[in-house]
């Protein structure tokens, strides 16, 4: 009959028209047509099992003894209750496939990397250490007048080493911190923290710092509920933010801590009117090492470990850091922290 043959073409082209190889079967069982596609798929060492009375899964991926992957997916056909056959498509899935093997390859290795960087930080820091405490207590015996009394120069030599220990030990201190955090996760203690009086505690350890740089800092808070975080930590990274402003900001500049509730978060911000972060450099400054090429070229010392530490603190705590600002101009630090602390379960 010619519309049963119209119906068949128009079935046909149908088929010809899906982007993948497909296969029409009856209620029965039995093949009722085929696309180009599946024949071309298919066509030789095929080792799909399309036996009929087969149990059907929706979808499966059939690798092929040629290598390729096939993934097959079944769709029933329906009017109203009647069955009316299936639908089997075929698309050629192996690019995708090496694609993610290659990259779970690559997410291995990298991970293996990771772990192998933050064991040898922790070695290195921690063989460094017992000699440079030794280097300090020495230099603390000749500083004692009971030992014979210095030049003005010696003295001033001794003082340098000192000091300079003294720094050492400081980024010994971070880097043995920041790697223990990558490893195990920090030990946060969490109770309520009364935002305002976090914020003046870590002005005031660091006013010292403020006003030998020649600069004028103020604190604008508004009250608000007490949030679930560790307060020693936070004010470790406010400190962090108040000790980069001092360093990046010349004399005569200002620094402003401003924090308020917003809703489900207090919102924190940390502004100086020193050198700035350029644009480029906006994220990669807050993981670890980096250090932004008007910091390097300034001569301002540093390891670029603050802001690492800071971004961990904070993102454990639920929360997010972010920078903005002109170079040039002046950074400002936003810190955004929900005050019901971190979601359950959300580590990251
Ligand atoms: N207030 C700021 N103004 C301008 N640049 C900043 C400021 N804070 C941070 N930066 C940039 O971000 C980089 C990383 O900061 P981070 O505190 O991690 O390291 P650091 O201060 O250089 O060294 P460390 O904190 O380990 O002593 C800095 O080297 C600098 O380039
Ligand atoms: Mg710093």
């Amino acid at each position: 009959m010619a519309s049963e043959d119209g119906d068949r073409d128009r079935l046909q082209a149908v088929l010809e028209a899906l982007p993948a190889g497909a296969l029409l079967q009856s209620p029965s069982d039995e093949v009722l047509a085929v696309n180009r596609k599946f024949v071309d798929m298919f066509g030789m060492e095929g080792k799909a099992d399309l036996s009929p009375g087969r149990h059907v899964h929706r979808v499966a991926e059939i690798p092929l003894a040629d290598g390729r992957v096939i993934r097959r997916e079944v769709e029933p056909l329906r009017k109203e209750n009647d069955y009316l056959g299936a639908l089997w498509m075929f698309s050629d899935i192996t690019d995708a496939k090496r694609r993610e093997r290659d990259l779970e390859r690559d997410n291995r290795a990298l991970t293996e990397l990771a772990r192998q960087r933050n064991a040898f930080t922790a070695a290195a820091s921690h063989e460094l250490r017992t000699p440079l405490a030794s280097i300090s207590s020495f230099g603390e015996l000749l500083a004692d007048p009971s030992f014979g009394t210095l030049t003005a120069e010696q003295a001033g030599f001794l003082e340098a080493i000192r000091r300079n220990a003294g720094r050492m030990q400081r980024v010994i201190s971070d880097l043995l911190l920041t790697t223990r955090m990558r490893a195990a996760g920090p030990e946060l203690e969490f109770a309520p923290v009364d935002v305002p009086a976090m914020l003046a505690e870590a002005l005031l350890e660091h006013m010292a710092a403020v006003e030998r740089a020649g600069l004028f800092a103020v604190l604008d808070c508004d009250s608000g509920p007490t949030l679930r975080g560790d307060g020693h930590r936070l004010r470790h990274v406010l400190g962090n933010l108040l000790e980069n402003a001092a360093k990046f900001t010349p004399p005569g500049g200002r620094i402003g801590i401003t924090a308020a509730p917003r809703g489900v978060h207090w919102d924190i911000e940390v502004a100086d009117t020193g050198i700035g972060i350029p644009e480029q450099y906006r994220h990669e400054i807050f993981s670890g090492f980096v250090r932004a090429p008007n910091a390097r070229s300034g001569g301002y010392p540093g390891t670029g470990l603050g802001l690492a530490i800071a971004r961990t603190v904070v993102e454990l705590h639920g929360g997010t850091i972010t920078v903005g600002g002109r170079e040039g101009e002046g950074a400002v630090f936003r810190i955004r922290l929900p005050i019901a602390g971190p979601p359950p379960g959300a580590v990251p």
